[in-house]
């Protein structure tokens, strides 16, 4: 049983047939199948787009709030997995903690999907890639910028970026950048090619892309105060993207706080693709669901 938990559960070869297959006409793999989608945490990115994912395959989304079914308190995450098998052909969710992601797939009949966990967000990197593609018609290659929090977003694209060959260049914080055991998973992966600094501008000269994420994530509220205060100097703004390379775009995964990690004139302006890559959300879910689905068929 394949699952998506991480972006480096595929291969290099099968990232990209995910990309080959987001700009197919879809089959109706899902024709009368359901796909359950639990959130413990808001969406209107994920939600929205996997759902409609799941239509254009054929299926029917079944979407639940956390409230409702309570992961680890009303019933275990194996007995929510074993019972959602029966009725569905998928399962998506999004947890607090990627544990509760591992311990649902060790038991599904059917594939897992991570839709954002503490640890990762496969499918936003999965959209990043498919929106550099479009703009370079490329990606081997290319430099990516990270500026800010080694987020569950950044975990996911620079696995991304490594598995297609893309340069990953990381300005974090002291406190906020990669572990260790994160660059050398990445540098796991033949071909990476990723280093971490503690200056914004080293790392987004002549990058291609540029790409940061709020400072703090959902469910990391008590720690704004602290964390703004470390994240002086990270804001990706447009001074900061005229040291990028020529035909640079600004990629952010949304929401976004503005006048954080992001000005206005940044999101607004003429390099940012930021509602193309929310729009490609849709695009790569449904490319890695139809993947995953066509993969069981015998
Ligand atoms: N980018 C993203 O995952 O957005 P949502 O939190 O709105 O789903
Ligand atoms: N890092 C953010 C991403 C939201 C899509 C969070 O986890 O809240």
């Amino acid at each position: 049983m394949r699952h998506l938990l991480e972006i480096d559960d595929l291969s290099a070869d099968e990232v990209h047939e995910v990309l080959v297959l987001a700009g197919e006409r879809p089959d109706l793999v899902l024709a009368g199948h359901g796909v359950a989608l639990l959130f413990e945490k808001p969406s209107l990115r994920t939600r929205h787009s996997t759902e409609m994912a799941v239509v254009q395959l054929g299926g029917h989304p079944v979407s639940v709030r956390a409230d409702e079914i309570s992961i680890g308190v009303r019933e275990t995450p194996e007995d929510i997995a074993r019972a959602l098998s029966g009725y569905h052909a998928a399962i998506g969710a999004r947890v607090f903690e990627h544990q509760k992601l591992e311990r649902m797939a060790a038991v599904s009949g059917v594939p897992v999907v991570n839709l954002l966990s503490d640890e990762g967000h496969p499918l936003q990197a999965l959209a990043d890639l498919l929106t550099i593609q479009q703009e370079f018609a490329t990606l081997s290659g290319l430099t990516l910028a990270w500026v800010g929090d080694y987020s569950n977003v950044a975990r996911s694209l620079a696995l991304a970026c490594a598995l297609v060959g893309i340069r990953v260049r990381l300005a974090c914080p002291s406190g906020y950048a990669p572990t260790d055991a994160d660059l050398d998973r990445v540098r796991a992966i033949p071909g990476a090619d990723i280093e971490v600094s503690s200056y914004a501008v080293e790392a987004v000269k002549g990058a291609d892309v540029v790409s940061t994420d709020t400072w703090y994530a959902m469910g990391q509220e008590a720690e704004a105060v602290v964390r703004r205060r470390a994240f002086e100097g990270f804001t990706v703004d447009g001074a900061l993207l005229e040291q990028a390379g020529e035909r640079a775009i600004l990629l952010h995964c949304l929401p976004a706080h503005r006048g954080e990690e992001v000005t206005e004139d940044a999101l607004e302006g003429p390099r940012s693709r930021v509602f193309v890559q929310a729009t490609n959300r849709m695009h790569a879910a449904r490319a890695a669901l139809w993947f995953l689905i066509r993969d069981m068929q015998p």
